[in-house]
């Protein structure tokens, strides 16, 4: 939810500080704050501001030389986004600064209780209890910070990446964190600490992994991770595979419309070497034999992703599939077992809710396939296997690719789990695995029609409501076509299936009400309902926006996309509705890559 980044070493702070925050300002945006390490045991030098990114850097005009310093960018939960409420935040001395990602439970009583001691609070936030708690710590421990860290990490109750700086050692960062992000990047002669690696990547591709309720301690020339407990533990390390261009727009009007042409690439990257079955280096730590049922837990547009799963999953592997949404699944204590499969799906493998209803799962005994984009991140750590999409970085708030992506691993993993029982022939899967290797070069194909479809889109720019019908694979698929609009074009748009809507939708059908139908493969069954479907509301005033591989008459504007086995439509077929809710967000005047209310990761509840 939150960017954190911290930087020690040979450049001056502020750069590496400001990159890394560019970088993660796709976390959360409202507000944006620095302090750095600039003379040994006076105030630190900090400066922060509400508002995107933008206004803190132009108030950047005359900033000290410093080597050592931390930068967050906010989206909050506690008190508003304001200046005062803006990280870092510091002691009562202002030589110790402190910035956090996610949610303190217990800060109202621990800041009773420091209130009584005689801290001074500015904010509204839960942070600020933190900071004060780490300055008492410090002192007890004799102005170590790292022991103070390990300490106050001990009271605290909720889910956090924390990092301090003390201006008594300008050098040194220690961070900790919970249920929450941190890396470390490991550079020559200096270091970083940040919430993801695009924080650092123009500088190193070497990266620290750190685990649940870790401390780590570094200077410029020294990483020391350890428990709670003081102990040190080993170093995890791994290479970032992707370079900085990747994080970088390149020629793109935006991050999302660069991600939405990077699909082809993404889609294939995720398919090699899979096709022929899947490595048994990612399916060794889990038993596939005798699963009695399977449950998807995902949010949002993974969740999409895992209903497309279901469809695939039921048939080819011909088990019976439920996808769950894990804000509500983690609380409602489902029977679970050690015969089922739970997969849960996660771009960021972060997200606080996935999480939570996944260590529930594992709890009760479920065996854990996970699918997720992000090396290193906790939902694939506390998986028995993992098959990891390639997206690469996604930087706009809004998921493209790592949809597109997601699909490819729900495909995958039911070629496979019907190759193991036994419930897919191999004519069928060698069927399914040619179309799958086509889909790169027929999203090329789709990606042909986007400017006329941005100029068709523009038409319906002044529209209350825009409504997506869909069948089969096509439901899930319209129901993320009106998720994309909602949240880039602030615009009313739900999605329904085809079949649904006599029972109640059809009734928001108003004259000129634009419905977009995603149609199932022409000369199918259900492309022939899903033609009635669209004449029903067409004859009460609809206007009739059709993607599907076939013409249909009774469509206003008709998007052709390129014809593929019926259950990987949803790879071609999202793509124009990403387009539609991308041009409209333009249309409309918004913002992007980084919608209002939004973060990228949500890594708290
Ligand atoms: C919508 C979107 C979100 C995410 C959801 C889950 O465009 O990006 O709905 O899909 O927050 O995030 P991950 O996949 O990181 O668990």
């Amino acid at each position: 939810m939150c960017g954190i980044v911290g930087y020690t070493g040979k450049a001056t702070a502020l750069s590496p500080v400001l990159e890394g925050l560019r970088r993660l300002e796709y976390r959360g945006y409202d507000s944006a704050g620095i302090a750095l390490a600039v003379t040994q045991g006076e105030p630190l030098w900090i400066e922060k501001r509400a508002g995107k990114l933008g206004n803190l850097e132009s108030t950047l005009t005359t900033v000290p030389d410093a080597h050592s310093g931390i930068g967050h960018t906010r989206w909050a939960t506690h008190g508003g986004p304001t200046d005062r409420n803006a990280h870092p935040h510091l002691d009562n001395e202002g030589k110790l600064a402190l910035i956090h990602n996610g949610i303190i439970e217990n800060y109202v009583e621990l800041r009773e209780e420091l209130e009584k001691r005689g801290h001074t609070f500015k904010s509204e936030t839960d942070t600020e209890s933190v900071v004060h708690l780490l300055s008492d710590a410090r002192k007890k421990h004799g102005g170590d910070l790292a022991a103070a860290m390990r300490e106050v990490c001990s009271q605290l109750r909720g889910s956090f990446t924390l990092l301090a700086i003390h201006s008594d050692e300008p050098g040194r960062i220690v961070g900790a964190r919970r249920n929450s992000p941190l890396v470390v990047g490991v550079g020559d002669g200096e270091n970083f600490l940040a919430s993801d690696v695009s924080a650092f990547i123009a500088h190193t591709k070497h990266a620290l992994e750190l685990g649940q309720d870790e401390v780590v301690d570094i200077t410029a020339t020294n990483i020391v991770i350890t428990n709670l407990e003081g102990d040190i533990l080993p170093q995890k390390a791994y290479e970032i595979s992707w370079d900085a261009s990747a994080a970088e727009r390149g020629g793109f009007e935006h991050f999302m419309l660069k991600e939405i042409y990077e699909q082809p690439k993404a889609v294939a990257d995720t398919l090699i070497g899979r096709t022929a079955g899947l490595d048994p280096e990612i399916t060794a730590g889990i038993n596939l034999e005798g699963i009695s049922k399977v449950v998807i837990i995902a949010c949002g547009t993974a969740f999409h992703a895992g209903l497309v799963g279901k469809y695939a999953i039921e048939k080819w592997a011909n088990i019976s599939v439920d996808v769950e949404l894990a804000s509500e699944y983690r609380y409602r204590e489902p029977s679970v077992d050690g015969n089922t499969l739970v997969i849960p799906i996660s771009q960021s493998g972060e997200t606080m809710d996935t999480l939570m209803a996944m260590r529930y799962a594992r709890s009760k005994g479920a065996r854990v396939f996970a699918v997720c984009n992000t090396n290193g991140s906790t939902i694939p750590r506390e998986s028995d296997a993992v098959l990891y999409t390639h997206a690469g970085p996604e930087i706009a708030v809004a998921s493209t690719k790592a949809f597109l992506t997601q699909l490819i691993a729900m495909y995958l993993i039911a070629l496979h789990l019907g190759t193991v029982r036994g419930s897919l022939t191999s004519a069928e899967h060698d069927e399914i695995v040619g179309h799958l290797a086509e889909l790169p070069s027929k999203i090329e194909q789709v990606l042909e029609t986007v400017e006329p479809l941005r100029a068709l889109t523009r038409q319906f720019k002044e529209a209350a409501s825009m409504l997506f019908l869909g069948r089969h694979v096509g439901f899930p698929t319209a129901l993320e076509g009106a998720l994309k609009l909602k949240e880039l074009a602030y615009m009313h748009a739900e999605g329904f299936a085809g079949g649904e809507l006599k029972h109640g939708p059809i009734a928001l059908i108003d004259q000129g009400t634009p419905v977009v139908a995603v149609m199932p493969a022409f000369g199918s069954l259900l492309a022939e309902k899903m033609a009635s479907n669209v004449q029903e509301v067409k004859a009460r005033g609809a206007i009739i926006i059709a993607i599907g591989d076939g013409d249909l008459p009774s469509a206003d504007h008709m998007i052709r996309i390129p014809a593929t086995h019926p259950f990987l439509e949803p790879v071609l077929a999202v793509v124009p509705l990403q387009v539609i809710a991308y041009e409209m967000a333009i249309a409309r005047g918004n913002d992007v890559d980084q919608p209002r209310n939004l973060a990228k990761s949500v890594t708290v509840e």
